[in-house]
Protein backbone atom coordinates (compact mmCIF):
# COMPACT_ATOMS: atom_id res chain seq x y z
CA UNK A 1 0.00 0.00 0.00
CA UNK A 2 1.50 3.57 -1.11
CA UNK A 3 1.29 6.92 0.64
CA UNK A 4 -2.33 7.16 -0.74
CA UNK A 5 -3.49 4.13 0.75
CA UNK A 6 -3.97 2.51 -2.53
CA UNK A 7 -2.61 -0.44 -3.58
CA UNK A 8 0.62 0.92 -5.45
CA UNK A 9 0.75 -2.12 -7.45
CA UNK A 10 -1.99 -2.75 -10.44
CA UNK A 11 -4.99 -0.44 -10.93
CA UNK A 12 -6.79 1.45 -8.37
CA UNK A 13 -10.20 0.13 -8.50
CA UNK A 14 -12.72 2.24 -8.81
CA UNK A 15 -16.71 2.00 -7.73
CA UNK A 16 -19.04 4.43 -9.08
CA UNK A 17 -22.59 5.63 -7.16
CA UNK A 18 -24.82 7.78 -8.99
CA UNK A 19 -24.77 7.93 -12.61
CA UNK A 20 -26.12 11.29 -13.48
CA UNK A 21 -24.52 14.81 -15.30
CA UNK A 22 -21.51 15.12 -13.67
CA UNK A 23 -20.62 11.13 -13.49
CA UNK A 24 -19.77 12.15 -17.29
CA UNK A 25 -17.27 13.94 -16.43
CA UNK A 26 -15.72 11.63 -13.75
CA UNK A 27 -16.19 8.59 -15.88
CA UNK A 28 -14.45 10.41 -18.98
CA UNK A 29 -11.62 11.94 -16.75
CA UNK A 30 -11.08 7.78 -15.13
CA UNK A 31 -11.49 6.27 -18.34
CA UNK A 32 -7.97 8.57 -19.08
CA UNK A 33 -6.08 7.86 -16.61
CA UNK A 34 -4.17 4.31 -17.04
CA UNK A 35 -3.97 3.64 -13.74
CA UNK A 36 -7.42 3.25 -12.75
CA UNK A 37 -10.33 0.46 -13.89
CA UNK A 38 -13.80 0.72 -13.10
CA UNK A 39 -14.91 -2.17 -10.90
CA UNK A 40 -19.00 -1.16 -10.73
CA UNK A 41 -21.21 1.07 -10.63
CA UNK A 42 -24.53 1.96 -8.84
CA UNK A 43 -28.12 3.88 -10.19
CA UNK A 44 -31.27 2.41 -8.32
CA UNK A 45 -32.96 4.44 -11.65
CA UNK A 46 -30.80 2.62 -14.45
CA UNK A 47 -30.29 -1.22 -15.38
CA UNK A 48 -27.05 -0.97 -16.37
CA UNK A 49 -24.06 1.43 -16.11
CA UNK A 50 -22.21 2.63 -19.68
CA UNK A 51 -19.60 1.04 -20.99
CA UNK A 52 -16.12 1.66 -19.75
CA UNK A 53 -13.42 1.74 -22.49
CA UNK A 54 -15.60 -0.30 -24.35
CA UNK A 55 -16.69 -3.07 -22.22
CA UNK A 56 -19.86 -3.24 -19.56
CA UNK A 57 -18.90 -3.22 -15.85
CA UNK A 58 -21.03 -4.77 -13.21
CA UNK A 59 -24.21 -2.98 -12.01
CA UNK A 60 -25.80 -2.75 -9.11
CA UNK A 61 -28.88 -0.65 -7.88
CA UNK A 62 -27.79 0.06 -4.19
CA UNK A 63 -24.38 0.54 -3.03
CA UNK A 64 -24.95 -2.22 -0.13
CA UNK A 65 -25.00 -5.41 -2.61
CA UNK A 66 -22.18 -3.59 -4.56
CA UNK A 67 -20.04 -3.41 -1.69
CA UNK A 68 -20.94 -7.41 -0.73
CA UNK A 69 -18.84 -8.39 -3.97
CA UNK A 70 -16.49 -5.78 -4.21
CA UNK A 71 -13.53 -4.33 -2.62
CA UNK A 72 -12.89 -0.92 -4.51
CA UNK A 73 -9.58 1.25 -3.83
CA UNK A 74 -11.72 4.19 -4.73
CA UNK A 75 -15.17 4.75 -4.11
CA UNK A 76 -16.60 7.57 -5.67
CA UNK A 77 -20.57 9.48 -4.69
CA UNK A 78 -22.13 11.35 -7.26
CA UNK A 79 -25.51 11.49 -5.63
CA UNK A 80 -27.70 14.39 -5.21
CA UNK A 81 -26.19 16.34 -2.15
CA UNK A 82 -29.37 15.21 0.36
CA UNK A 83 -27.97 11.60 0.12
CA UNK A 84 -23.61 12.27 0.95
CA UNK A 85 -23.91 11.61 4.73
CA UNK A 86 -25.83 8.70 4.42
CA UNK A 87 -24.16 7.38 1.49
CA UNK A 88 -20.67 8.36 2.36
CA UNK A 89 -21.39 6.64 6.08
CA UNK A 90 -22.06 3.53 4.98
CA UNK A 91 -19.00 3.57 2.47
CA UNK A 92 -16.74 3.98 5.34
CA UNK A 93 -18.32 1.55 7.54
CA UNK A 94 -18.55 -1.29 4.97
CA UNK A 95 -15.75 -0.80 2.66
CA UNK A 96 -12.02 -0.12 3.46
CA UNK A 97 -11.88 2.20 0.34
CA UNK A 98 -10.99 5.83 -0.11
CA UNK A 99 -14.11 7.76 -0.75
CA UNK A 100 -14.78 10.78 -2.80
CA UNK A 101 -17.92 12.49 -2.21
CA UNK A 102 -19.38 15.45 -4.42
CA UNK A 103 -19.69 18.61 -3.60
CA UNK A 104 -21.09 20.39 -1.51
CA UNK A 105 -20.48 17.58 0.90
CA UNK A 106 -23.67 17.98 3.25
CA UNK A 107 -27.09 19.58 2.71
CA UNK A 108 -27.45 20.74 5.78
CA UNK A 109 -26.49 21.22 8.96
CA UNK A 110 -27.37 18.42 10.91
CA UNK A 111 -26.11 16.03 8.36
CA UNK A 112 -22.51 18.20 8.94
CA UNK A 113 -22.64 17.48 12.46
CA UNK A 114 -23.35 13.88 11.56
CA UNK A 115 -20.46 13.40 9.01
CA UNK A 116 -18.03 16.04 11.31
CA UNK A 117 -19.02 13.18 14.59
CA UNK A 118 -17.91 9.90 12.82
CA UNK A 119 -15.47 8.42 15.15
CA UNK A 120 -12.04 7.95 14.44
CA UNK A 121 -12.16 3.84 14.42
CA UNK A 122 -13.68 5.13 10.34
CA UNK A 123 -10.75 6.95 9.53
CA UNK A 124 -12.92 9.20 8.25
CA UNK A 125 -10.23 12.17 8.10
CA UNK A 126 -7.95 10.06 6.11
CA UNK A 127 -10.58 8.16 3.70
CA UNK A 128 -13.11 10.73 3.07
CA UNK A 129 -12.27 13.67 0.25
CA UNK A 130 -14.55 16.27 -1.03
CA UNK A 131 -14.58 17.25 -4.78
CA UNK A 132 -13.79 20.41 -4.36
CA UNK A 133 -13.01 20.99 -8.30
CA UNK A 134 -13.23 24.29 -8.85
CA UNK A 135 -9.84 24.67 -6.68
CA UNK A 136 -8.28 22.63 -9.07
CA UNK A 137 -9.31 24.93 -12.19
CA UNK A 138 -6.04 25.91 -14.00
CA UNK A 139 -6.11 29.69 -13.85
CA UNK A 140 -7.06 29.46 -10.14
CA UNK A 141 -4.01 27.42 -9.22
CA UNK A 142 -1.98 29.59 -11.55
CA UNK A 143 -3.06 32.57 -9.56
CA UNK A 144 -2.37 30.74 -6.26
CA UNK A 145 1.01 29.73 -7.62
CA UNK A 146 1.71 33.69 -8.72
CA UNK A 147 0.40 35.17 -5.40
CA UNK A 148 2.68 33.10 -3.27
CA UNK A 149 5.79 33.64 -5.82
CA UNK A 150 4.97 37.55 -5.28
CA UNK A 151 5.37 37.73 -0.92
CA UNK A 152 6.58 41.85 -1.52
CA UNK A 153 2.29 42.33 -3.04
CA UNK A 154 1.91 42.12 0.71
CA UNK A 155 -1.94 40.42 1.81
CA UNK A 156 -4.70 40.01 -0.70
CA UNK A 157 -6.95 42.93 0.75
CA UNK A 158 -9.80 42.01 -0.92
CA UNK A 159 -11.73 39.43 -2.85
CA UNK A 160 -14.90 39.43 -5.74
CA UNK A 161 -16.52 36.27 -7.12
CA UNK A 162 -19.60 36.97 -9.23
CA UNK A 163 -20.72 33.19 -10.50
CA UNK A 164 -23.75 32.73 -13.20
CA UNK A 165 -25.73 29.88 -14.09
CA UNK A 166 -28.20 30.31 -16.23
CA UNK A 167 -30.78 27.61 -14.83
CA UNK A 168 -33.84 30.12 -14.35
CA UNK A 169 -35.74 28.31 -16.97
CA UNK A 170 -35.35 25.03 -15.24
CA UNK A 171 -37.27 25.77 -12.46
CA UNK A 172 -38.54 23.65 -10.04
CA UNK A 173 -35.65 20.89 -11.02
CA UNK A 174 -33.08 23.70 -10.72
CA UNK A 175 -34.18 23.87 -7.02
CA UNK A 176 -34.72 19.98 -6.85
CA UNK A 177 -31.17 18.99 -7.90
CA UNK A 178 -29.11 22.09 -7.06
CA UNK A 179 -30.79 23.56 -3.62
CA UNK A 180 -30.10 26.77 -4.37
CA UNK A 181 -27.96 29.07 -6.47
CA UNK A 182 -25.86 29.46 -3.13
CA UNK A 183 -25.66 26.10 -2.56
CA UNK A 184 -24.62 24.88 -5.75
CA UNK A 185 -21.97 27.71 -6.71
CA UNK A 186 -21.58 29.04 -3.15
CA UNK A 187 -19.80 25.85 -2.32
CA UNK A 188 -17.50 26.32 -5.21
CA UNK A 189 -16.69 30.00 -4.37
CA UNK A 190 -16.04 29.25 -0.56
CA UNK A 191 -13.66 26.50 -1.55
CA UNK A 192 -11.93 28.18 -4.38
CA UNK A 193 -11.10 30.79 -1.73
CA UNK A 194 -8.99 28.22 0.45
CA UNK A 195 -6.30 28.36 -2.56
CA UNK A 196 -5.88 31.77 -1.81
CA UNK A 197 -6.37 32.79 1.68
CA UNK A 198 -8.35 31.42 4.66
CA UNK A 199 -11.79 32.07 5.29
CA UNK A 200 -12.87 32.33 9.00
CA UNK A 201 -16.22 33.67 9.19
CA UNK A 202 -19.47 34.79 7.51
CA UNK A 203 -20.30 38.12 8.10
CA UNK A 204 -24.06 38.38 6.01
CA UNK A 205 -25.22 36.23 3.69
CA UNK A 206 -28.81 37.18 2.07
CA UNK A 207 -30.87 35.17 -1.14
CA UNK A 208 -33.24 36.91 -2.92
CA UNK A 209 -34.89 35.61 -6.25
CA UNK A 210 -36.89 32.44 -3.93
CA UNK A 211 -33.07 31.15 -3.69
CA UNK A 212 -32.14 31.78 -7.16
CA UNK A 213 -29.48 34.01 -6.23
CA UNK A 214 -27.41 34.61 -3.21
CA UNK A 215 -24.54 37.79 -1.76
CA UNK A 216 -22.39 36.64 0.74
CA UNK A 217 -20.12 38.42 2.49
CA UNK A 218 -16.74 36.27 4.22
CA UNK A 219 -14.11 37.81 6.33
CA UNK A 220 -10.47 36.01 5.47
CA UNK A 221 -7.21 36.29 6.69
CA UNK A 222 -4.38 36.25 4.77
CA UNK A 223 -0.39 37.15 5.48
CA UNK A 224 -1.23 38.02 8.86
CA UNK A 225 -3.69 40.66 7.69
CA UNK A 226 -7.84 40.31 7.34
CA UNK A 227 -9.75 41.02 3.93
CA UNK A 228 -13.41 40.55 3.27
CA UNK A 229 -14.42 38.16 -0.13
CA UNK A 230 -18.00 39.43 -1.04
CA UNK A 231 -19.75 36.39 -3.04
CA UNK A 232 -22.65 36.95 -5.70
CA UNK A 233 -24.39 33.95 -6.93
CA UNK A 234 -27.21 33.86 -9.25
CA UNK A 235 -29.36 31.61 -11.86
CA UNK A 236 -30.87 35.37 -13.00
CA UNK A 237 -28.78 35.32 -16.12
CA UNK A 238 -28.89 34.81 -19.89
CA UNK A 239 -25.66 32.80 -19.92
CA UNK A 240 -23.03 30.77 -17.49
CA UNK A 241 -20.21 33.46 -16.52
CA UNK A 242 -17.81 32.97 -13.60
CA UNK A 243 -15.16 35.50 -12.45
CA UNK A 244 -13.36 36.24 -9.59
CA UNK A 245 -10.91 39.97 -8.72
CA UNK A 246 -8.21 39.52 -5.89
CA UNK A 247 -6.73 43.07 -4.63
CA UNK A 248 -3.86 43.80 -3.10
CA UNK A 249 -4.13 47.21 -2.19
CA UNK A 250 -0.64 47.89 -0.58
CA UNK A 251 1.23 46.95 -4.05
CA UNK A 252 -1.75 48.29 -5.90
CA UNK A 253 -2.26 45.13 -8.06
CA UNK A 254 -5.38 43.27 -8.65
CA UNK A 255 -5.60 40.07 -10.40
CA UNK A 256 -8.75 39.05 -12.56
CA UNK A 257 -9.67 35.72 -12.99
CA UNK A 258 -12.39 34.63 -15.77
CA UNK A 259 -13.04 30.97 -14.60
CA UNK A 260 -15.54 30.76 -17.62
CA UNK A 261 -12.81 31.10 -20.56
CA UNK A 262 -9.87 29.94 -17.91
CA UNK A 263 -8.15 32.89 -18.00
CA UNK A 264 -6.42 35.39 -15.68
CA UNK A 265 -3.69 38.17 -15.33
CA UNK A 266 -2.54 40.18 -13.07
CA UNK A 267 -1.74 44.32 -13.29
CA UNK A 268 -0.76 47.49 -11.35
CA UNK A 269 -1.64 50.78 -13.25
CA UNK A 270 -1.47 50.61 -16.83
CA UNK A 271 1.09 47.81 -16.25
CA UNK A 272 -0.38 43.93 -16.86
CA UNK A 273 2.02 42.08 -14.63
CA UNK A 274 1.67 38.66 -15.74
CA UNK A 275 -1.04 36.85 -17.91
CA UNK A 276 -2.12 32.80 -17.96
CA UNK A 277 -4.16 31.80 -21.38
CA UNK A 278 -5.65 28.71 -22.17
CA UNK A 279 -4.86 26.66 -24.71
CA UNK A 280 -8.62 25.69 -25.57
CA UNK A 281 -7.84 22.07 -25.98
CA UNK A 282 -9.69 20.74 -22.91
CA UNK A 283 -13.35 21.18 -21.75
CA UNK A 284 -13.56 23.01 -18.76
CA UNK A 285 -14.98 20.24 -16.08
CA UNK A 286 -12.57 17.98 -17.81
CA UNK A 287 -9.93 20.53 -16.77
CA UNK A 288 -10.99 20.76 -13.18
CA UNK A 289 -11.83 17.07 -12.67
CA UNK A 290 -8.42 15.57 -14.18
CA UNK A 291 -5.79 16.80 -11.65
CA UNK A 292 -8.39 16.24 -9.34
CA UNK A 293 -8.05 12.47 -9.83
CA UNK A 294 -4.31 12.96 -10.58
CA UNK A 295 -3.83 14.46 -7.12
CA UNK A 296 -5.99 11.45 -5.22
CA UNK A 297 -4.03 9.14 -7.54
CA UNK A 298 -0.86 10.57 -6.56
CA UNK A 299 -1.18 10.36 -2.96
CA UNK A 300 -0.84 13.96 -2.81
CA UNK A 301 -3.40 14.77 0.12
CA UNK A 302 -4.12 18.11 -1.02
CA UNK A 303 -5.91 20.07 1.52
CA UNK A 304 -8.27 21.35 -0.92
CA UNK A 305 -10.11 18.13 -0.57
CA UNK A 306 -9.53 17.09 2.93
CA UNK A 307 -12.26 16.76 5.35
CA UNK A 308 -10.85 19.40 7.46
CA UNK A 309 -11.70 21.37 4.39
CA UNK A 310 -15.02 20.33 3.52
CA UNK A 311 -16.26 20.69 7.17
CA UNK A 312 -15.28 24.21 8.02
CA UNK A 313 -16.10 25.07 3.97
CA UNK A 314 -19.60 23.53 4.33
CA UNK A 315 -19.96 24.74 7.73
CA UNK A 316 -20.12 28.55 6.38
CA UNK A 317 -21.97 27.65 3.43
CA UNK A 318 -24.69 26.60 5.62
CA UNK A 319 -24.63 29.47 8.55
CA UNK A 320 -27.92 31.16 8.56
CA UNK A 321 -28.98 33.42 5.47
CA UNK A 322 -31.72 36.42 5.67
CA UNK A 323 -34.45 36.12 2.77
CA UNK A 324 -35.36 39.38 0.76
N1 LIG B 1 -24.02 18.67 -12.58
C1 LIG B 1 -22.93 19.35 -12.33
O1 LIG B 1 -22.43 20.15 -13.15
C2 LIG B 1 -22.19 19.16 -11.02
C3 LIG B 1 -20.90 19.70 -10.90
C4 LIG B 1 -20.19 19.47 -9.74
C5 LIG B 1 -20.79 18.77 -8.71
N2 LIG B 1 -22.06 18.28 -8.82
C6 LIG B 1 -22.63 17.57 -7.66
O2 LIG B 1 -22.72 16.19 -8.00
C7 LIG B 1 -23.86 15.61 -7.37
C8 LIG B 1 -24.74 14.99 -8.43
O3 LIG B 1 -25.11 16.01 -9.35
P1 LIG B 1 -25.73 15.65 -10.79
O4 LIG B 1 -25.91 16.95 -11.48
O5 LIG B 1 -24.94 14.58 -11.47
O6 LIG B 1 -27.16 15.08 -10.33
P2 LIG B 1 -28.21 14.20 -11.15
O7 LIG B 1 -29.52 14.45 -10.51
O8 LIG B 1 -28.03 14.41 -12.61
O9 LIG B 1 -27.72 12.67 -10.88
C9 LIG B 1 -27.78 12.01 -9.64
C10 LIG B 1 -27.86 10.50 -9.91
O10 LIG B 1 -27.77 9.82 -8.65
C11 LIG B 1 -28.70 8.73 -8.67
N3 LIG B 1 -29.02 8.35 -7.30
C12 LIG B 1 -29.90 8.92 -6.43
N4 LIG B 1 -29.87 8.28 -5.24
C13 LIG B 1 -28.94 7.29 -5.35
C14 LIG B 1 -28.45 6.29 -4.47
N5 LIG B 1 -28.91 6.19 -3.20
N6 LIG B 1 -27.49 5.44 -4.91
C15 LIG B 1 -27.02 5.54 -6.17
N7 LIG B 1 -27.45 6.46 -7.08
C16 LIG B 1 -28.39 7.34 -6.65
C17 LIG B 1 -29.89 9.27 -9.46
O11 LIG B 1 -30.70 8.20 -9.97
C18 LIG B 1 -29.19 10.07 -10.56
O12 LIG B 1 -28.93 9.27 -11.71
C19 LIG B 1 -24.53 16.75 -6.57
O13 LIG B 1 -24.06 16.70 -5.23
C20 LIG B 1 -24.02 18.00 -7.26
O14 LIG B 1 -23.98 19.11 -6.35
C21 LIG B 1 -22.76 18.44 -9.96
Amino acid sequence: VGRSGLAVTGLTRVGFVGLGIISETHLAVLADLAQTDLAFTVDPAKDHGPDFRGSSVDHYPAMTDALEEHEPDLLVIATPTSTHAQLATEALSSSEARILVEKPLVHDLQALDEVAGLGPALRADQRLMVAHHFAFAPEVRWTSDLVDRHPEWGPITAITAAFYDPYVLRGEEAFASYGSSWLDSGINQLSMLTRFVEPQDVMGRQEDDGGASAWCTVRYRHRDATGLARLRTSWMTGSSSKRTTLTLAEAGVEVWIDQTAMTAFAARGDQLLASYGNDGRTPRKIAHYRPLYESILAGDRDPAISLSTALRVTRLLHSPASLT
